[in-house]
């Protein structure tokens, strides 16, 4: 050992000391030593460019040119230089490129087939962001299943996710793939998506293997521009950012994916303290490691080394087991191993990582165990699936707003005018990263929508209005006469598909094109208008939030999208999402979030000296956790069962919620924490749980929270992990800015 490496495990095991309280592993790999035996016995007959093999992912294309794969990447499989594919679907296509592999090659090791399934195979769920809305983990991970048992019969084994990536800034396009902007929400979702996903074993075949990424902090980019530098400090990172990857790993995640970002002067890929340290040491992962695409390679970039490489070795020896796409494991590594630069042991057991998992799934036993053509049919779109998607997709309905509850549409609502550039829109509606899903399986909103005017005797006449960009409003006339011989108008605008996902960040949060003119000219019909929003991203549409009757945050819902919205509109289905994300006024009190720290001169209208904008208040339009539903839910005064608490003991916080409307409904109950003085400065709100709670008209229940001092940790100012004695503010209520507290005090 040099003294460098020396010095650096050391340091690692003082951290890993340190933090073992927050980051300790719960969850160990089910190791099998007869599996170990068959893995050491194949590893002494591979070669060193057959172990590279193993280590190298490559892209089939199957999305630009359909199921061709490049043809040197037949020859690599034959010759054992590449053992996992992905982008390669269908079970007949993945059943031919697994016999290259197990008739043609060597070893016959079998194939790994990956995708990005990220809200659904075939069957569209909403997006992630949209899902998270539902504050419903039984549901979340009920569509992870259905993903993956739709993935699964397409011939795949893996999936590239779930995005854990915490993000507080909408311009990030990225936003809609995660869980918004709460770590503890995050956590959740994290472990509900991996355990939907992997399922308790690999034994059966509706299964795949989870891959949290991107490790670490991705969702971070300074101003919101996808790939851009992160700047964060370390209490940050550990506080906020990386507990939802911890969380998938102890929920089992097979497979990480490091991240494009740099953190601290590091690229991800390249980064001991990321990779090393916190993920393997810290974290306790036991799985493989992939790159993301040509991650490796983009260090040469990033210029932390000089060439491709010197970027492979820093890679693996930091811990890439698997190199997405780049070949430079394939090109370089060789070598690199020929001149002592890494050692055999490290490619053994990065290898050793990635066969374990064949083996866990089966393949060495059948190759073909996920190809089968019947199976494929029987399952994707199955009735069962298409249920769950729209059980998910009304359930990640946020009502935003509903000005004399013109949600839902009354029996009087006889003439309809559906107006909008989404309101027959079937491509946006599987959102970015959709899959294999297709456009065709989607139900537009007008289709929805018509499926209740003979229930209803209601007609409902359709104009699009204009194009969700662009500058052309000769659409404009059509569409305002539609609305003024209508009793209510419902105007369906947003973003298009491609306005969010990777690569796709904006400067400009407000809506695109003509569409608030569009609103603006509906409104002024002086008809109710319903505005029904379809976006991957919260959006700052201040006029339509004070001046449209009624708002429905609906996303990018997917398969079901256009009968989720009508039983909403309609009433069949009363909403209960709640926003994980904050919805800024303007792009310039980005990055705004709810737990924010007081600063030592809060907000005081009275005083210029304090921390706030002369131009804009400091409030968000919609904050976190907020969302209405067709009934009112009223809270009496939050109770602690005792006024004083000790480290260890539980306490527990209740408040008693009661349906006062008419209507029977779910409210998402929400609990707050604030330390009150800390080592260190504290948020103003940390959410610390939730409760779904269904209530009949004039039904009361009281909601009760266990809480003791282990949720009250924090890093405090030496970077321990611990809860320190002291008053604590419980904040019990409908949103993060509808609360009302108790206090009790933790004592030694
Ligand atoms: C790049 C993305 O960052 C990652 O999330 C995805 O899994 C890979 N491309 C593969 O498509």
């Amino acid at each position: 050992m040099t003294l460098q490496f020396q010095t650096i495990a050391l340091i690692a095991m003082l951290w890993a000391t340190t933090f073992s309280n927050h980051n300790s592993a719960t969850n160990k790999l089910p190791i099998d030593p007869v599996v170990e035996q068959k893995i050491t016995e194949l590893l002494s007959k591979m070669t060193l460019e057959e172990k590279i093999g193993q280590m190298t992912l490559y892209t089939t294309d199957w999305g630009s040119t359909g199921p061709t794969i490049r043809p040197g990447y037949s020859e690599d499989i034959r010759k054992g230089r590449c053992g996992a594919l992905f982008n390669a679907q269908t079970v007949a296509f993945t059943r031919e490129l697994q016999r290259i592999a197990v008739e043609e090659s060597r070893l016959k090791i079998p194939l790994l087939f990956g995708f990005d399934v990220i809200h659904g195979y075939k069957t569209i769920f909403p997006i992630p962001l949209g899902e998270a809305a539902s504050w419903d983990m039984a549901a979340i991970e009920k569509a992870a299943e259905v993903a993956a048992a739709e993935a699964a019969a397409a011939g795949l084994h893996w999936t590239f996710a779930p995005m854990v990536d915490i993000s507080r800034d909408p311009r990030w396009g990225r936003v809609l793939e995660g869980a918004g902007e709460d770590t503890k929400l995050g956590c959740d979702i994290a472990a509900a998506r991996v355990r939907g996903f992997q399922g308790k074993n690999f034994k059966g075949t509706d299964r795949v293997m989870a891959c949290v990424k991107h490790f670490a902090a991705y969702g971070a980019p300074t101003a919101g521009r996808d790939y851009n530098t992160v700047e964060l400090s370390e209490r940050s990172l550990r506080e906020w950012y990386l507990p939802p990857y911890k969380a998938a790993i102890d929920a089992g995640a097979r497979t990480a994916m490091s991240a494009f970002n740099e953190y601290d002067g590091t690229p991800a890929h390249g980064s001991e303290f990321l990779l090393s340290q916190v993920l393997r040491k810290e974290m306790g992962f036991e799985g493989f490691v992939v790159t993301d695409y040509t991650g490796i390679n983009e260090m040469v970039e990033h210029g932390n080394v000089a060439n491709e490489k010197e970027a492979g070795e820093l890679a693996v020896n930091v811990g890439n087991d698997m190199d997405m796409q780049g070949a430079v494991y394939q090109t370089y590594l060789k070598q690199s191993v020929e001149e002592g630069k890494v050692s055999v042991k490290t490619i053994d057991q990065a290898v050793r990582r990635i066969l374990r998992m064949k083996f866990e799934l089966g393949l060495f036993d059948d190759p073909y165990k996920f190809c089968d053509a019947e199976r494929e049919k029987r399952t994707l779109l199955a009735p069962a699936h298409l249920e769950v998607a729209l059980d998910v997709a009304r359930k990640s309905i946020v009502l935003l707003r509903n000005q004399n509850q013109t949600l839902p549409l009354s029996a009087t609502t006889k003439n309809i005018a559906l107006i909008g550039p989404l309101a027959n829109d079937r491509g946006n509606l599987i959102g970015a990263w959709s899959g294999s899903g297709e456009a065709k399986d989607c139900v537009t909103l007008l289709e929805g929508m018509k499926a209740y005017t003979d229930r209803y005797k209601t007609s409902i006449v359709y104009e699009k209005g204009c194009e969700v960009s662009g500058t052309d409003k000769t659409g404009f006339a059509a569409a305002v006469a539609a609305a003024q011989k209508a009793d209510l108008v419902v105007v369906a605008i947003g973003e298009d598909r491609d306005m969010s996902g990777e690569a796709s960040c904006r400067t400009d949060i407000t809506l695109p094109g003509m569409q608030e003119d569009l609103v603006r000219a509906l409104i002024e019909t002086g008809k109710p208008v319903v505005v029904v929003l379809m976006n991957g991203r919260p959006l700052a549409i201040p006029y339509v939030a004070e001046n449209a009757q009624a708002i429905l945050e609906t996303w990018w819902l997917g398969t079901q999208a256009g009968n989720a919205i009508a039983d909403v509109v309609f009433g069949t289905y009363n909403p209960s999402g709640k926003l994980p994300v904050t919805f800024p006024r303007s792009i310039g009190q980005v990055p705004i979030y709810y737990n924010t720290k007081n600063t030592g001169r809060p907000f005081d209208p009275n005083s210029k000296w304090t921390s706030k904008y002369i131009d804009s208040p400091n409030t968000p339009q919609f904050p976190f956790g907020f969302g209405l539903s067709y009934t009112t839910f009223a809270y009496g005064k939050p109770t602690v069962n005792q006024t004083l608490f000790k480290f260890g003991q539980p306490l527990q916080v209740s408040v008693t919620v009661e349906n006062t409307g008419k209507l029977e409904g779910v409210e998402v109950v929400q609990l707050y924490v604030r330390d009150l003085v800390g080592s260190v400065t504290r948020p103003v709100k940390e959410l610390k749980g939730y409760k779904k709670v269904n209530l009949k008209p004039g039904e009361k229940q009281n909601v009760v929270f266990t809480i003791t001092s282990d949720d009250l940790r924090f890093f405090t100012h030496n970077m321990t992990f611990k809860a320190e004695p002291g008053d604590f503010e419980f904040m019990l209520g409908t949103s993060s800015a509808e609360t009302q507290s108790v206090k009790a005090t933790l004592e030694r």
